[in-house]
């Protein structure tokens, strides 16, 4: 019965709306880059880098992501990382993706700002030709560095606006709150640009009310701890605000200690709009079918579940309302 459901999940469109591009660094793909760019890693092999990916919580994983992302070097680097991810993803049937990358993470060493976005949009320039998957490009702001860093970020963006359709927040969350950004997201905001952040991941639920109130988020990137406030579901359900949760890497980053536990279940029955991503698909094991078969094998998610939570990420999108309809009869038709 369950090889059916996630034969069932496989055949819908879906859309991917939490996806970190740096995340999907195979580590066979980060030694042939670090053997291009001759950048040296401290692992002898592709087996020692998968050993490596044992995290007890975000902050771990952020350590070995934000090394394991020095191995990009290039515009070729970015197009063949942005690419594979997009072969990968359609395999998967995942028809639009809006994916984040994180300029700061490259000019901080020194790349400058125009290398990664020009690799980047010209894979999902080619992916919407070749693959027919469309996307959306999500600049992320890391939060660990300061606001004034951030907005030197928005500036050396300006000129590439037509390729970004929103901003996000992300890194180390606790001890960053979302506050600590008002300021740039409302410039953001003021461009026109699309907001989101993550929140709720290992932060308080305080958090999340900051990034409705104070970013005027669009939507909610993991949301989970927001199901510790019964307001603040209610509210959440009330303004359909979309949570992109991500239940492989909540079991990697010890967000769930089981993923039995997980409350992806609960979010759907309490009518809440949630989303299933992958999140970082090479470090916490897998890509979108992957993260829908284990929640359709430890929730026990019945055809309505899945049918839901294909619709909710189109209608989570960014995408217009028509071509948000295509999909969603595609997926009615199923
Ligand atoms: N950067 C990449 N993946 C992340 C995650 N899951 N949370 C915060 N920052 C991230
Ligand atoms: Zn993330």
């Amino acid at each position: 019965m369950t090889s059916k459901l996630v034969q069932f999940a496989a055949s819908l469109p879906k859309a991917e709306l939490h996806l970190h591009l740096e995340g999907s660094l195979e580590p066979e793909q980060l030694f042939a880059f670090a053997r291009r760019n001759k950048v040296e890693i401290p692992f002898k092999s592709v087996d020692e880098i998968r050993t490596a990916y044992d995290f007890s919580n975000l902050q771990d994983f952020l350590d070995i992501y934000y090394q394991g992302m020095g191995v990009l070097q290039t515009e070729e680097d970015f197009f063949d990382l942005t690419m594979a991810y997009l072969k990968r993803s359609r395999a998967d049937n995942v028809r639009h993706v809006e994916v984040f990358f994180d300029p700061q993470g490259h000019t901080e060493r020194g790349l400058p700002f125009s290398v990664a976005i020009n690799g980047v949009t010209r894979a999902l320039a080619e992916g919407e030709r070749e693959l027919g998957v469309t996307s959306k490009l999500i600049m992320c702001f890391l939060r660990h560095l300061s606001e004034e860093e951030a907005f030197t970020t928005l500036q050396q963006a300006e000129p590439h606006f037509e390729k970004i359709a929103g901003v996000g927040l992300d890194s180390s969350e606790v001890g960053h709150p979302p506050s600590k950004f008002e300021n740039v997201f409302k410039a953001a905001r003021e461009h026109g640009l699309a907001l989101v952040a993550h929140a709720g991941e290992e932060g308080p639920p305080d958090y999340v009310y900051e990034a409705l109130d104070l970013l005027k988020i669009d939507r909610l990137d993991h949301g989970n701890r927001s199901l510790e406030d019964a307001a603040l579901v209610a509210r959440l359900v009330k303004e359909q605000m979309t949570l992109t949760v991500c239940p492989l890497s909540n079991l990697k980053l010890c967000v769930v200690g089981d993923m039995r536990a997980h409350p992806l279940k609960k979010m759907l029955d309490l009518g809440l709009r949630a989303t299933v991503n992958s999140d970082d698909p090479s470090y916490f094991g897998g890509y979108m079918m992957d993260n829908f078969r284990a929640v359709i094998e430890a929730l026990d998610l019945d055809q309505d579940d899945i049918r839901m939570l294909a619709k909710n990420s189109f209608l989570g999108s960014l995408l217009s309302e028509a071509e948000q309809a295509e999909h969603l009869a595609a997926i009615d038709d199923a």
